[in-house]
């Protein structure tokens, strides 16, 4: 019975690892309350070029997308700290998925 009840938490625990979808969630909401506006919430591109597939930004490494959203080149905002090491990270994840997709 014990042993049951330790299985039922590991599988529990292994099933919420797995929901890895969320961190590109995250990214995704971070993507679309702060860069949208200027990206385009398809990534197609307005104030700012395209981020999607086929982008320049596609071809970035990502060391050089977060140092982009630190510094704000241009005319874009310079989010500083703004965000985490991890809020970068899943941004990051968010943007791949999309120049994959
Ligand atoms: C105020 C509008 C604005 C916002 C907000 C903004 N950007 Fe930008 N972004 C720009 C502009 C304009 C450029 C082009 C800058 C330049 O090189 O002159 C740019 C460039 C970039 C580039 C480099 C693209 C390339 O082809 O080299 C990346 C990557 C990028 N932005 C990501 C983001 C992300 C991620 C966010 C949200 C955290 C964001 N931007 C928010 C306007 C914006």
């Amino acid at each position: 019975m014990r042993l049951a009840l330790v299985l039922v938490s590991f599988v529990a625990v292994v099933l919420a690892g797995c929901s890895g979808g969320g961190v590109d969630e995250f990214g995704g909401d971070l993507y679309s309350s702060s860069c949208a506006h200027c990206h385009g919430s398809d990534l197609g591109g307005g104030i700012g070029p395209a981020l999607g597939a086929g982008s320049s930004a596609a071809d970035l490494t990502d060391q050089q997308i977060k140092n982009v959203v630190r510094i704000g080149p241009g005319a874009m905002t310079a989010f500083g700290d703004r965000f985490s090491e991890e809020q970068l990270e899943s941004l990051v994840t968010f943007l791949r998925s999309e120049q994959d997709s």
